[in-house]
């Protein structure tokens, strides 16, 4: 079976499906967790951790060869799971089933074994404006290497390929069609079927990134017609670290070893080496047996639903999400296909992605915001990225009202009320009036004299939890002074953060201390750049290289809460000051 749309009766009893799943019962910023970012990661049924666990406990020994009892019951357990990939997918053959990392080594396998070897210059490969970045680049280096190049389907407004374009773009110079199943960033369904017939009637061959599809309905490799197809584990309520390349068997055999070394081999001498058959072939080293084996419990758990009722009950959850959110004004949904699995993008008008997504997870709300590893789809769709609610099987439309309420509570709350409710201390309102007169703009208005500084500091240490910490951070991000439209540079942009930010320095040869000046379109960041300000401005070189920022995170519990990785900013910044203190030592 292949993708169908579902009416939306179903009979799934939801509550008895989330008691399988330990992980969504607890408590975030002390709300019950609401996990709606399943197409990033899909959470793990009991007996996924339970299998993993008794083959840690029971059978764990290296697979293949080993003439013990342990290493024969792990080596069953391993090919059994393969045996259990090939039905979930329904591919003729075991040996077409190939264990990678997850979709993106699936893809760079194709790309560099398949890619590398039978591409040549003036070959063309192509791909889809909504693919993930998985399944761009790899193609990028290889039409490096090979002298190929790359064509893209392009998008309808509604967020569907333009299939209208696809005859225009197939030609008898096309040799690799690789297109997602189903968009990650905006839940379109491709009619995969129709793109393979195409692509085979020019004799190219289809790559499916099937990371999206797979959780949401079930997948018939031989029904689609492809050639290779891939996922991974963790989006299949299994492990991460592992995923599957299915491929044709005689496209598998005509291809040569991407990486090498033990297990993929028949006989190595000095004088040269012949490798394994497939799958072996292209299972180098010794492969991930747990994630396999936790992979398989995974489909098995999968199979032994109803998958028609899961599908109705997601599309139920989309559908109900959709229509409560057309109804606040300032919301903008994104990709609106006709067929669609339950992903919900949107942007919030007013106030940036990252905002809204902190701010929902102040209410234990896990969503995701950016550009979702689909930059083309993002500069496609002329924005930086999105907000995105993923639902699985295990959500209930309860969570879904859960949600859509809070976000016009977040809304109403930061676009139209004065805050009224917001700490204001006096040190707050200090915090631009006591700029150091002889600092020129834009310096002088992050430079608090220390007295100042210190008394914010403590305001923020001081209070009482997590929540009005937070409320006092995204107050510091409002009250701080924004910087000067021309002081906005491209070359004073940070790179790798969500959202953008701009940092100045300003070294002064008297006194011999730094000064900084940023900003940012994101909020929190605002607030966590006043913090990181606060604490360096007006410092020496020397004592900002002393400065233990990660206590002071940790102690402000911004680790915890706000899982400060480069990607959000604050990170970045941090490095940048170092950088620059370095350079003034
Ligand atoms: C459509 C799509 N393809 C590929 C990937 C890459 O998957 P992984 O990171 O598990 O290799 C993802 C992950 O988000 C995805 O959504």
């Amino acid at each position: 079976m292949t993708y169908s749309p579902v009416s939306s009766a179903t009979s799934l009893s939801v509550k008895e499906l989330r008691q399988d799943f330990p992980l969504l019962h607890q408590n975030v910023s002390n709300h019950s967790l609401v996990y709606l970012d399943n197409a990033a990661t899909t959470q793990k049924p009991d007996r996924v951790i339970k299998v993993i666990d008794r083959f840690y406990r029971q059978d764990n020994a290296n697979v293949h060869r080993a003439s013990h009892t342990i290493s024969a019951r792990a080596t069953h357990a391993f090919e059994d799971a393969r045996e259990q990939v090939r039905t979930f997918l329904n591919a003729p053959h075991t040996d077409e089933i190939i264990w990678t990392r997850g979709a993106t080594e699936a893809i760079n396998l194709v790309a560099q074994s398949y890619g590398r070897t039978f591409l040549k210059p003036g070959d063309e490969i192509l791909l889809s404006a909504m693919e993930h970045h998985a399944n761009i680049v790899p193609w990028q280096v290889v039409a490096e290497q090979t002298g190929a190049s790359i064509k893209v389907i392009p998008l309808t407004p509604k967020g569907e390929l333009d299939m209208a374009t696809l005859p225009e773009l197939l030609s008898n110079k096309t040799r690799i069609v690789a297109v997602s199943h189903v968009s990650n960033a905006i839940g379109t369904v491709n009619p995969v079927q129709e793109i393979v017939r195409q692509a085979h009637a020019v004799s190219a061959i289809v790559l499916v990134d099937g990371a999206q599809a797979v959780s949401h309905f079930p997948v018939d490799v031989q029904q689609l017609g492809c050639d290779f197809y891939v996922f991974s584990g963790h989006k299949v309520f299994g492990p991460t670290g592992i995923g599957v390349l299915y491929g044709r068997q005689d496209l598998l055999n005509q291809m040569p070893p991407w990486q090498c070394g033990g297990e993929m081999i028949k006989q190595v001498s000095f004088d040269g080496t012949t490798f394994n058959t497939l799958p072996f072939k292209f299972e180098a080293g010794t492969p991930n047996m747990a994630g396999s084996i936790g992979l398989a419990a995974a489909l098995e758990f999968l199979q032994q639903q109803d998958r028609t009722s899961l599908q109705q009950h997601e599309e139920q959850l989309r559908v109900h999400a959709e229509q409560r959110l057309r109804q606040i004004p300032e919301i903008r949904l994104v990709g609106t296909a006709r067929q669609k699995v339950s992903v919900v993008s949107f942007t919030v008008e007013g106030i940036h992605n990252q905002d809204i997504g902190f701010l929902l997870n102040q209410k234990g709300i896990a969503v995701r915001t950016g550009h979702h590893c689909a930059m083309p789809l993002m500069d496609h769709l002329g924005i930086d990225g999105t907000i995105r609610a993923s639902f699985a099987p295990y959500n209930t439309l309860e969570e879904v009202d859960y949600f859509v309420d809070s976000l016009q509570q977040i809304i109403k709350q930061q676009l139209y009320s004065c805050n009224a409710s917001e700490p204001s201390t006096q040190s707050e309102s200090n915090q631009t009036e006591t700029a150091a007169t002889s600092l020129e703009a834009p310096f002088s208005q992050f430079s608090t004299d220390q007295n100042a500084a210190n008394t914010l500091l403590d305001a923020l240490h001081s209070s009482r939890d997590w929540q009005s910490r937070y409320r006092q951070l995204m107050l510091m991000g409002k009250n701080m002074a924004p910087l000067e439209q021309h002081w906005k540079t491209e070359d004073s942009r940070l790179h790798g953060c969500e959202s953008q930010v701009w940092l100045h320095h300003h070294y002064d040869d008297n006194s011999m201390k730094l000064y900084f000046a940023a900003d940012s379109d994101a909020r929190i960041i605002r607030g966590l750049i006043m913090l990181v300000m606060l604490l360096c401005n007006g410092k020496t070189a020397l004592e900002i290289q002393s400065l233990s920022f990660e206590d002071e995170f940790e102690t402000l519990g911004l680790l915890t809460h706000l899982s400060p990785s480069r990607g959000n900013g604050l990170r970045a910044i941090v490095d940048e000051i170092c950088s620059v203190a370095h350079r003034y030592l």
